[in-house]
């Protein structure tokens, strides 16, 4: 699954491959959140994330190269009640906004590497002061697991290049290790990932 046409194939399937419900990682910074903080949710697929970030009153914009899983998200947002903004876009050629978002989501995007290295300057730049950003991937130790995540070793996130990466960043948390998933019927089971929590100074 490594380009938009795959992930609009994924998407038109019919249910929601990782769940409705947001991610737990997520979910848990709920404490942080205000009314009216910018959000933006990066490779928001079917939008549970972008969502639920709505329903906790803020302003979202999710991205996604997926039209297929971006016009599920806007069904869902109207059928909870809330707006979000959605772009179709790949996320290493988009035209980022610098300094416009209090909270970016980092849920589940596995990225080759350089093109990693681009969305996560991006991404930092694109937070505004104090902003943070939220982070959950599938570390190497996923290889062999069925609960999800990319096939291509490549693509897998760790701890440690959440730090190189995110250097410029304050680092709040930074989680490795196995988890319980239940999110939806792609993310099911034992799985081995990393969770990160990140503050622009
Ligand atoms: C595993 S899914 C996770 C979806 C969502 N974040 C969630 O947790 O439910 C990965 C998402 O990243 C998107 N994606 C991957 N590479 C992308 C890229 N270069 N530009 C935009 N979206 C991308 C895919 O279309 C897909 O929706």
């Amino acid at each position: 699954m490594s380009d938009a046409a795959s992930w609009d194939e994924r998407y038109g399937s019919g249910g929601f491959a990782f769940g409705a419900a947001p991610n737990r990682y997520l979910e848990a910074q709920a404490a942080r959140l205000q009314p009216g903080m910018r959000a933006l949710a990066i490779g928001d697929g079917e939008g549970r994330n972008g969502v639920w970030l709505a329903e906790h009153r803020l302003s979202v914009t999710s991205v996604d190269w997926s039209a297929t899983g971006l016009a599920k998200a806007s069904a869902l947002a109207n059928a909870r009640g809330v707006r979000i903004q959605t772009v179709v876009a790949d996320l290493v050629t988009w035209n980022w906004p610098v300094e416009a978002f209090d909270l970016v989501a980092w849920i589940f995007v596995h990225l080759p590497p350089a093109d990693r290295a681009v969305v996560v300057a991006r991404a930092a730049a694109a937070l505004a002061p104090g902003g943070l950003l939220v982070l959950e991937g599938f570390t190497a130790a996923q290889e062999g697991r069925r609960s999800g995540g990319p096939r291509d070793a490549e693509l897998l996130w760790s701890a440690a290049l959440v730090r190189e990466g995110f250097a410029g960043l304050e680092l709040l948390e930074c989680l490795e290790g196995t988890v319980l998933l239940d999110e939806g019927p792609k993310h099911q089971g034992h799985a081995e990932i990393v969770r990160a929590l990140l503050r622009k100074r």
